[in-house]
């Protein structure tokens, strides 16, 4: 039995002690997922780049590890990627699979070789439990690229080759090799496509099916660094076309993001999940570099987001990228409450009594003619956030203005827009846990996800419409299984 915490997160992954950043290795092998991080084990705010390390059977409740990786000649240890090398393709394996990390050495320049930042290799043998760093490090390096880092790779089945996707400035360039270990150039995507407001981090290229029809595409997704976008801060965008072994072209102009609130940054997916299984999993860094040296917790800082299972949607002749949580959180609610064929009235507010660590929420919404609706959550009775729907606009708005502690940060209080399709009905799941809020759009179609620091998670819940009556035509509230309280 586990004890709900009131003053950590419950379904999210953070570290015991100290500052963390993105997530890198996911890798799943020998029934276990593994999750590295960004982590600096000496302080609560960045610096000193190592990788932690947590394990989980399930993706919602981790261990965490010792330390993976650690700083060396070459450097601190940035952002990476971690990959099974079944056909010991590297030599490392003489005997049986094992785990193959891929990641960047960062180096404060002076003037010397090799360059601020390279690509290099360790491996493992136990289950990712100990790492032996390879002699030749590194294995990809560039003469005058300051920015060259966040190598993604995947076993690409057509060419039968290693992949590798790599920031590089704004651009991501894409390399081949077949032992992992030398790398030849392949091309380079982005000069005149894509948001452009900073440096281009963490990518990630993969297959994904569309929703229903199997067809397939594929979709890179692309982090925007330094100072993200002026409303938003950090962010991450995405592009879907095809990849044919060595370009990629994406089949669209517009700039797609990934999520719509301003805590989900820095995310990529597993390597290695089984066929049968056969999804795209992915998880995000729940921050933001606007204010993640700066979040109000003490001891330990920053967070992941909940696993999302991610697959394309055709909408109006649009792949779009979807998102789900994935199917394992399920187990750490029951429903506390069904919702049938609930009506809200004109200026009427239904509030029900949650206080819990975290809980659900889910509810189809038939509007008829008010102009808007949406949820309080009151976090206390003097905290709260609110998700409003503008029926006139097609904006949902959230709001954590007095959401509980915003000082840290200028950007923490304004609000997040989306701006949707046309849509009379709207449909909405809000995950929330202690210091967090991921709200999912319409059967995944925009997520939100959203960092608060209230007092304690949530006291109650209120329904309101305004100026027109809307229907929660069926919906529940769902909170921690009891297996877990
Ligand atoms: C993204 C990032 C990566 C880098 C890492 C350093 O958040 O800036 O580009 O590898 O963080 O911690």
């Amino acid at each position: 039995n586990q004890k709900l915490q009131r003053y950590r997160p419950n379904l999210h992954f953070t570290a015991k002690r100290n500052w963390l950043n993105d997530p890198n290795g996911l890798v799943y092998f020998k029934g276990e997922y593994h999750l590295f991080f960004q982590y600096n084990p000496h302080d609560n705010v960045w610096g000193s780049m190592h990788w932690g390390h947590a394990v989980s059977k399930d993706m919602i409740t981790w261990e965490e590890l010792d330390i993976a990786l650690y700083p060396d000649e070459h450097g601190t240890i940035f952002s990476g990627s971690a990959v099974v090398d079944w056909n010991n393709t590297t030599g490392f394996f003489p005997e049986e699979p094992g785990l193959v990390a891929i990641f960047t050495h960062h180096k404060d320049r002076n003037g010397e070789n090799p360059p601020k930042q390279s690509q290099s290799l360790a491996y493992s043998s136990d289950n990712g439990r100990t790492w032996i760093k390879y002699k030749g490090n590194p294995v990809l390096f560039h003469k005058t690229k300051v920015d060259f880092r966040d190598p993604k790779v995947f076993w690409n089945m057509k060419t039968s080759k290693w992949i590798m996707s790599l920031a590089t400035g704004q651009t991501i360039t894409f390399y081949s090799s077949l032992n992992l270990i030398d790398w030849q150039f392949e091309s380079e995507f982005g000069e005149n496509i894509g948001s452009h407001d900073g440096v281009w981090e963490c990518p990630d290229l993969f297959k994904l099916k569309v929703e229903s029809t199997g067809e397939e595409k594929w979709v890179l997704l692309v982090s925007i660094g330094d100072n993200g976008i002026s409303e938003t801060g950090s962010c991450t965008q995405y592009f879907v076309g095809d990849f044919d072994g060595s370009v990629f072209k994406a089949e669209h102009d517009d700039i797609r993001w990934l999520d719509h609130g301003r805590d989900n940054y820095a995310g990529v997916s597993f390597s290695d999940i089984p066929e049968e299984d056969g999804r795209r999993i992915y998880l995000g860094w729940m921050s933001n570099w606007r204010y993640a040296n700066e979040v109000p917790t003490e001891g330990w800082r920053n967070q992941m987001t909940i696993p999302r299972k991610l697959q394309l949607r055709k909408i109006e002749g649009k792949y779009i990228v979807i998102q789900h949580p994935v199917a394992e959180l399920d187990t750490y609610f029951e429903r506390s409450r069904d919702i049938h064929d609930l009506e809200i009235n004109n200026s009427e507010t239904i509030v029900f009594e949650v206080n819990e660590a975290y809980l659900e929420l889910f509810m189809n919404i038939l509007n008829s003619d008010a102009d808007q609706f949406g949820i309080t959550l009151n976090h206390t009775q003097t905290h709260s956030t609110t998700i409003e729907y503008d029926a006139s606009n097609d904006v949902i708005t959230l709001n954590r203005e007095k959401s509980g502690k915003v000082e840290f940060s200028e950007m923490f209080s304004l609000e997040k827009r989306l701006k949707m399709d046309n849509s009379k009905n709207v449909q909405l799941r809000v995950i929330v846990d202690t210091f967090s809020i991921e709200v999912f759009v319409n059967d995944g179609t925009y997520a939100i996800t959203s960092l608060v620091y209230p007092d304690q998670t949530c006291e109650t819940v209120a329904f309101y419409s305004e100026s027109g009556k809307i229907t929660v035509e069926n919906g529940y509230i769902s909170t921690p299984n009891k297996r877990f309280t």
